[in-house]
C-alpha cells in the first residue's frame, strides 16, 4: 500500500505549522513548497529532524520545484501575503489571486486526482480561484475557515464558563470577513444550548470577539497573522478526507443551490471524508441569521466580481 502524500504550498507560519500538525498525526509524507530558495528545505530538514524525538516515520521534504508535489492526495494552499496591521482579508485580493493563480496550476498539472484545502486569504475567493483556475470537480475544493471561527468561538465560551473547551461545540457560516455569521443557536456545552449558561450580552460579546480575533492577533503580531489555529483547522480536514472520517465541519464549499447560493464557496457545514465534500448540510436559519448570511454571502460576491484571473 502507498503512503499518503501531502503537499503544502507556502513555507511560512501557517504552512509550516500545518507541516508540523500533518507530521506528529501522522497523515502521511510531506512536501513543503515555498517560492523562497532554502526556506522550505530548511524547515522541512528541522522538521523531519524532530521525528526521532517525537517518534514519527514519514518523510518530510522541502523544495521550490512542483515535480517533487507529484501524485500527491491532499494539498493545502498557504501561499500568499498575510495581512498586516490594518488590512482587511479582502485587501489581499489581488495578489493573492495571482498567487493562488500561479499554485493551483501547478498543482492541477503534477497532481491532477488531489483534494485542495485552501487558506490563503480571502479565503472564501481564493477557493473559488482555485476552483476556476484548477476545473477539479467541486467535492475536492475547499477553503478552510469556519473550523477556526468555530475553534475561537468554543474558546471563549469554554473560558467563560469554566469548562473544557472539548465540551464546546459551536457552528460559524458565511464568509471568512468581517461579516461571518456566528450561530449563537447552534452552540452547545455538551449538547446544552449557551443560552442556558449566559446572557444575550455576553453571547453578543463573544459573538464580536470572534468576529474580530483574527485582526487582533495581526494587530499584535504586527508583521503576519494567527498561524496555529488556521493550521491545526487545515489540518483537521485533511485528516478526515485522508481517514475517510466523514466528519461535520464548518467550511467553504461549493454552493449549488443551497442557501438560495449557486456558484460561489461560502462557509457552511459539511461532510469531509474520502471523497472530499460529500455533503453540504443545510441548516434552518432564522430570518435574522439568514439576513446575516445574505450580508455575508453579498460581501464574497463582491470580491469575486473583482478577480481577475
Ligand atoms: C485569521 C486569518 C488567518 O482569521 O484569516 O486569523
Amino acid at each position: 500500500m502507498k503512503r499518503n502524500k501531502i503537499t503544502i504550498v507556502g513555507a511560512g507560519y501557517v504552512g509550516a505549522t500545518c507541516a508540523h500538525w500533518a507530521a506528529t498525526k501522522e497523515l502521511g509524507d510531506i512536501v513543503l513548497v515555498d517560492v523562497i530558495e532554502g526556506v522550505a528545505m530548511g524547515k522541512s530538514f528541522d522538521l523531519m529532524e524532530s521525528s526521532p524525538v517525537e517518534g514519527f516515520a514519514f518523510h518530510i521534504i522541502g523544495t521550490t520545484n512542483y515535480e517533487h508535489t507529484q501524485d500527491s492526495n491532499v494539498v493545502i494552499i498557504c501561499a500568499g501575503l498575510p495581512r498586516k496591521p490594518g488590512m482587511s482579508r479582502d485587501d489581499l485580493l489581488a495578489k493573492n489571486t495571482q498567487i493562488v493563480k500561479s499554485v493551483t496550476e501547478q498543482i492541477a498539472k503534477y497532481s491532477p486526482n488531489s483534494y485542495m484545502i485552501v487558506v490563503s486569504n480571502p479565503v472564501d475567493a481564493m477557493t473559488y480561484v482555485t476552483w476556476k483556475v484548477s476545473g477539479f470537480p467541486t467535492n475536492r475544493i475547499m477553503g478552510m475557515a469556519g473550523i477556526l471561527d468555530a475553534a475561537r468561538f468554543r474558546t471563549f465560551v469554554a473560558k467563560e464558563l469554566d469548562v473544557s473547551v472539548e465540551d464546546v461545540q459551536a457552528l460559524v457560516l458565511g464568509g471568512h470577513g468581517d461579516t461571518m455569521v456566528p450561530l449563537a443557536r447552534y452552540c452547545t456545552v455538551a449538547g446544552i444550548p449557551i443560552s442556558y449558561f449566559l446572557s444575550t450580552e455576553r453571547i453578543q460579546a463573544i459573538i464580536n470577539n470572534t468576529r474580530k480575533r483574527g485582526g487582533q492577533i495581526v494587530d499584535l503580531l504586527k508583521t503576519g497573522s494567527a498561524f496555529y489555529a488556521p493550521s491545526a483547522s487545515a489540518v483537521q480536514m485533511a485528516e478526515s478526507i485522508i481517514k475517510d472520517k466523514k466528519r461535520i465541519l464548518s467550511c467553504s464549499a461549493y454552493l449549488n443551490g443551497e442557501y438560495g447560493v449557486k456558484g460561489y464557496f461560502i462557509g457552511v457545514p459539511v461532510k469531509i471524508g474520502g471523497s472530499g465534500v460529500e455533503k453540504v448540510i443545510e441548516i434552518n436559519l432564522t430570518a435574522e441569521e439568514q439576513e446575516q448570511f445574505n450580508k455575508s454571502v453579498k460581501a464574497v460576491k463582491d470580491l469575486v466580481s473583482r478577480i481577475t484571473l
